[in-house]
């Protein structure tokens, strides 16, 4: 990811950047094994509906799981792995890799907050070294409905570049 950084030079674009193929991949792997918002936001059906065997009365409050969808080990072999080359080998549907939601009320946020995560880690990785510090692995806990690390993350500047 670094050498792949290192091509956008000094003062690197927006499209420039969000084009990079293995910092995308690391975002969205990231966004795979831990999203942010575990559940979609409620959906109420207007009429029967079958999935996959469940029957789905009018007026039932449905919501997806993108947690357990992200960790299917049909669609994500080794699915508590970070491996972020699976969005290098092979595209996913959106029924399959959903971090935002989907559908007509997908979060209205997602490309902003796509390439603001990419704006984030070019502008530290391109000035700095980090080292984690503290206990590892770093878990995820439920905060209210969203997912975010137990006790945050504490890393040290390891080495800063000019
Ligand atoms: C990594 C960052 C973010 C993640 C993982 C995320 C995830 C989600 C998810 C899962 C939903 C529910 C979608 C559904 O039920 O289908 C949602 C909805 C929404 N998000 Fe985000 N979001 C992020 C950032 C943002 C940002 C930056 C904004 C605003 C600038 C935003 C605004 C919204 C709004 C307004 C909705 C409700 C959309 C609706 O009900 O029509 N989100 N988001």
């Amino acid at each position: 990811m670094l050498t792949e950084i290192a091509t956008l030079g000094t003062e690197p674009d927006a499209i420039s950047l969000s084009k990079l193929p293995y910092l995308n991949a690391v975002c969205a792997e990231t966004l795979r094994i831990y999203p942010v918002g575990m559940l979609t936001f409620p959906r109420i059906t207007n009429e029967s509906i079958s999935i996959r065997g469940y029957e789905i009365k009018p007026n039932t409050v449905v919501m997806g799981c993108i947690y357990l969808t992200h960790h299917r080990e049909d669609t994500y072999p080794d699915p508590h792995l970070f491996k972020p080359e699976r969005f290098l080998e092979r595209q996913f549907s959106p029924y399959e890799y959903l971090p935002f939601g989907g559908g007509s009320r997908r979060c209205v946020g997602m490309a902003l907050a796509q390439l603001e995560l990419k704006l984030v880690i070019v502008e530290i990785l391109s000035h700095c070294q980090l080292q984690l510090i503290g206990k590892l692995p770093i878990m995820p806990v439920r905060r209210g409905v969203t997912l975010a690390p137990n006790g945050g993350v504490s890393a040290r500047v390891k080495s800063k570049y000019v």
